[in-house]
């Protein structure tokens, strides 16, 4: 059990994860409900069961194993992106992952020496965090984004990979990681469903999640900012996260150095029907 002196609650702990998504948060019902549909989704479209040599590579199995899939290929560039331009050579820094699944990050940030902690509302041992034990030996809490359970300040770098549009509340999520990020630190949301303006917020690529109550929702790109800078960040960078360009509507603008690629990707993706964002932002110091 582990006791928390500020609210008198005890959590369990199972295999080391501490559970701490209870049922009197808001919405915990439905988030314990999008838990059971990830497990039965992963059952029915075939990849429940762990491949160790999948796993090893991940996110980056369209260039190890020569797989063609859109959704990695998104997740793989823009968590290069956050490695290469806002970590670079930096090490030692203690980093939080909301809605971390597996944790398949966790070799990238303990190969630098961070103090990584690993969150998700999915504990299964096989989709969720318990299989974060295949990736070592780090922090994993289950937790909801909306309302995490780590003290204000605490972390260097706070992000998410294709999480935030699973949010009951899309600025509360932003908040909360805004808030345990330290002033400097880097927020950031990666690989998020965007909808241009004026397109259904019924997005019929998600039917069959919603079938089996995973919470999906899809936002435009103004709604993502809005949310950032509500919660006090700084946008530093706003790109698809398949790392192309925001062609057509947005190439011109990308071509301006520094805020030209974001200014292109929002005219592009408010122009488009769905695509994906990625938002690289710093709490200011
Ligand atoms: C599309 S999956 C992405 C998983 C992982 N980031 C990856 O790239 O492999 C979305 C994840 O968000 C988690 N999630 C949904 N709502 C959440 C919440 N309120 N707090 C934390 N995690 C949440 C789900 O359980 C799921 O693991």
């Amino acid at each position: 059990m582990l006791a928390c002196t500020g609210c008198e609650r005890a959590f369990p702990v199972e295999n080391g994860i501490p559970l701490m998504l209870h049922e009197d948060l808001p919405g915990a019902r439905e988030k314990l409900r999008e838990t059971a549909g990830w497990v039965e989704k992963a059952k029915a479209e075939g990849w429940y069961e762990p491949d160790d040599a999948v796993d090893a590579v991940l996110p980056f199995v369209n260039r190890d194993l020569g797989w063609n899939d859109l959704v990695w290929l998104a997740n793989g560039h823009s968590f290069q992106v956050l490695l290469d331009r806002y970590v670079g050579d930096l090490r030692g820094l203690r980093v939080l992952e909301v809605g971390a699944a597996k944790a398949w990050a966790a070799r990238y940030w303990l190969e630098r020496d961070c103090a990584f902690v690993a969150t998700d509302i999915l504990v299964d041992p096989k989709i969720g965090l318990g299989r974060g034990a295949f990736y070592g030996d780090f922090g994993r809490v289950q937790a909801d984004g909306e309302h995490l359970p780590f003290a204000d300040a605490s972390f260097d770098v706070v992000y998410c990979v294709a999480t935030l549009h699973h949010a009951l509340d899309l600025p509360r999520m932003v908040k909360e990681m805004a808030r345990v990020a330290r002033p400097g630190a880097v927020v950031a949301g990666l690989n998020e469903g965007t909808r241009g303006l004026g397109r259904s917020p019924e997005n019929p690529d998600q039917a069959g999640e919603k079938e089996v109550g995973i919470n999906e929702h899809v936002h435009t790109v103004w709604a993502y900012l809005a949310s950032f800078a509500r919660a006090g960040l700084r946008v530093r960078r706003l790109e698809r996260p398949d790392g192309w360009p925001p062609s057509p509507y947005g190439r011109l603008l990308s071509k301006i150095p520094k805020v030209g690629l974001s200014v292109g990707t929002a005219v592009h993706l408010s122009a488009v029907h769905y695509c994906g964002v990625s938002v690289y932002a710093r709490k200011p110091a």
